[in-house]
């Protein structure tokens, strides 16, 4: 029998197909059992009769225990009542692995760290399949976005020897006979030296952060995606994100409809999110935030506390731009108008989501980046390749990089990044 993968069953209406998958949950007893089914694609109900099946299928489906699998054979029909809902009348079930009747999650309400001990069953629950999709989607049109508009895949190194966004958060690593080997925290600065070569370049992998913070937005491990430009300034980088961003949005929107009601995700508010987005300065949203009664001052850096409070306030993503050169990091150009304040930005979700990329034009002068790198406090000759990028055909270039989790919690509706990422590793988790 032919084995269709239950997204499909829609093309074999009237026909006698197997669909092979897990049995998620039954109902009925002797006379009729309905198996509600899913095989990665889908899930759909076998109805299985007992006149209309041998007693071998009639006790396997009695034996039957919740995420065994199985191999299901039955004529496909449309539900009755619900459009585009296909069900298996069943002629045969075979049984691949009887699971042990113990199946540690039930429909019953499980606290979190019970079910991120059990993450490696948990990824099997409706939601958590959902979310997976999702992300799915958001990496598919990302490449997608980025490719139409001339960006080349670029693998930056994950072993590095020193930091890119300053030295506190680093994971250290021994080296063999050559010291301490950091994991990297962004492969911008590899980038910086792609752009010189391919015009436009993105990479796309795990960056490691040790902060110790514990936080609904934090992570240690996260996927990180990194775009570069060379001759673009701080402006046609907002817009390469915006475009993305919404080219991501309009895709999940077109694609995940149905995962988006698994997860009962407001999709009204994605709707609204997919307009232009707004731009403010550090400085205009700082009076803002001081009117809604934040303590923030003039040179701060937003809080999390700060980025929630704003961004409840919009419906569509914002940038914020030119924030305090004190307080961002040493490879960002300062305004020429401005010397205290960069030519970046941070782009920020609404509905309280907070900061999903960040972003800015890159220092291009020699002299100038030489400088910041002292202020900083760097090693210089670590970064001697990166001050090379400057000696040789200097151009003005422009980047930013999205944190694939903060997409996904923020696309999805979830209340934790933990939940977006598949095995989440935190300073309290590494396991499993
Ligand atoms: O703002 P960040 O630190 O910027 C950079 O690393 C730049 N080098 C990127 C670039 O210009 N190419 O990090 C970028 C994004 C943040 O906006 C956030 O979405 C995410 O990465 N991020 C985290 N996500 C989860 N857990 C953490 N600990 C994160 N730290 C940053
Ligand atoms: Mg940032």
């Amino acid at each position: 029998m032919e084995r269709v993968l239950i997204k499909n069953l829609v093309d074999h209406v009237g026909q006698e197909v197997t669909v092979a998958g897990w049995m998620y949950n039954k109902r009925g007893s002797g006379k009729i059992y309905f198996l509600q089914l899913r095989d990665g694609t889908g899930t759909s109900q076998g109805v299985v009769e007992a006149s209309s099946v041998s007693p071998e299928a009639i006790a396997a489906c009695e034996k039957l225990t919740m995420e065994s699998s199985v191999k299901v054979t039955g004529k496909v029909t449309a539900h009755p009542k619900q459009q585009g809902v296909f069900e298996l009348q069943v002629s045969n079930v075979e049984i691949i692995q009887l699971a042990n009747p113990d199946y540690p999650i039930s429909k019953k309400e499980h606290g979190i760290d019970f079910l991120l001990d059990n993450r490696h069953l948990w990824l099997r629950s409706s939601r958590q399949w959902a979310i997976q999709r999702i992300r799915d989607t958001i990496i598919r049109g990302s490449m997608e976005y980025l490719h139409q508009n001339d960006f080349i895949k670029f693998d930056s190194p994950i072993l590095t020897p020193n930091a890119c966004e300053g030295t506190t958060e680093l994971f250290e690593i021994d080296y063999f006979e050559m010291g301490k080997a950091f994991l990297s925290q962004s492969g911008q600065l590899y980038l910086e030296a792609a752009v010189m070569s391919l015009g436009k370049a993105y990479d796309f992998g795990p960056v490691f952060r040790a902060e110790k913070s514990k936080t609904r937005r934090h992570l240690t491990e996260f996927w990180m995606l990194d775009a570069e430009a060379a001759f673009a300034d701080y402006e046609d980088n907002m817009n390469t994100q915006e475009g993305l961003i919404r080219h991501i949005l309009t895709k999940v929107l077109k694609e995940n409809f149905s995962d988006l009601m698994i997860l009962e995700r407001n999709i009204e508010a994605l709707e609204k999110a997919n307009q232009p987005f707004i731009r403010k300065t550090h400085a205009e949203v700082v009076k803002e935030l001081q009117a809604m009664g934040s303590d923030i001052k003039e040179m701060d850096d937003l809080g999390g506390d700060d980025e929630t409070m704003l961004m409840k306030k919009y419906e569509q993503p914002m940038f914020v731009t030119k924030y305090p050169t004190a307080i961002k990091a040493f490879y960002m150009k300062r305004d020429p108008e401005d010397p205290t304040h960069v030519l970046c930005s941070d782009l920020l979700a609404p509905e309280g989501y907070g900061e999903v990329i960040g972003g800015s034009q890159r220092e291009d002068d020699y002299d100038k980046l030489l400088e910041r790198i002292h202020e900083h406090k760097l090693p210089e000759d670590a970064f001697s390749w990166y001050l090379d990028l400057r000696k040789y055909g200097s151009v003005p270039h422009s980047g930013f990089g999205y944190g694939l989790e903060r997409l996904v919690t923020w696309i999805c509706g979830l209340e934790h990044v933990r939940e977006s990422i598949p095995f989440c590793r935190t300073p309290y988790r590494l396991t499993p």
